[in-house]
């Protein structure tokens, strides 16, 4: 594991939407695997920079979602495939038919998750995973004690992640308490995982995932395993590293 310190957010974000405009380059229509959140904005913020500025033509790229709300209605402002629409698939001109991600309001989530499994290995797997990591550890939601080797699947948000999360509802009543995400298992197999982390309210997660035991617990921890992860983090989040 790589880990980066960068002074602060959006120089995390241009130095990782660098190496996204070279793997784009080097394979136009790579398959992005993209996180929501706040902490990713400034990486697509910086892309879209260079796709406006012509420097990187983004149009073939293929994304994913790494995770979705359950039951929140089609369309719905707040659900993934809507933030995934306006921060990413718009800004880079990316076509929506190259678009894939789990269905949210399936009636058989079970088979929505072992489908998306599917798509993405038919797809050819991702090339490059985007995380960004929950205050408690998560990646995607999977959330402390998941399996190391879990598919995707069906997950119950923690208190927590729902409190973080409902700045972007109008109240936390609004936030679904279920989501279903790519498992650690599944976003091991990403040929290259760059985890994104800003902000002193990250810092033991961080440090837990970079410096502790590979742990369930720690769902992050689990970056340790993989032969190419990338931790880029501002000085806030690095301050508990040793
Ligand atoms: C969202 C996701 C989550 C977030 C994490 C951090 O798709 O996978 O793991 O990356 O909850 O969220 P922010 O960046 O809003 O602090």
């Amino acid at each position: 594991m790589e880990v980066v310190i960068v002074p602060d957010a959006p120089a995390g974000g241009r130095l990782i939407a660098d190496a996204l405009a070279a793997l784009v380059r080097r394979k136009p229509d790579a398959l992005l695997g993209v996180a929501t959140g706040s902490t990713p904005l400034p990486i697509y913020e910086a892309l879209a920079a260079q796709v406006a500025s012509g420097a990187v033509d983004a149009s073939r790229v293929r994304v994913c979602q790494l995770d979705e709300y359950v039951g929140l209605p089609a369309g719905h402002p707040e659900s993934y495939r809507s933030v995934v629409l306006r921060q990413v698939v718009e800004p880079l001109g990316i076509d929506k038919g190259s678009f894939l991600g789990p269905d949210g309001a399936a009636e058989d989530i079970p088979a929505a998750c072992a489908a998306y499994d599917e798509a993405l290995r038919a797809a050819g797997g991702v090339d490059l995973q985007i995380l960004g990591i929950g205050t408690d550890g998560h990646i995607g939601f999977n959330e402390p004690c998941s399996s190391l080797a879990s598919r995707t699947r069906i997950k119950t948000l923690t208190q927590q992640t729902r409190e973080d999360n409902a700045r972007f509802f109008d109240s936390l009543d609004e936030v679904p308490h279920h989501v279903i995400t790519q498992g650690i298992g599944t976003i091991l197999e990403a040929r290259h995982l760059v985890l994104l982390a800003t902000g002193a309210g990250k810092a033991r997660a961080v440090a837990q995932a970079v410096e502790g035991p590979v742990a369930a617990v720690v769902p992050a921890s689990a970056l340790q395993l993989h032969p190419h992860a990338t931790v880029v983090v501002d000085e806030a989040a690095a301050s508990e590293l040793k």
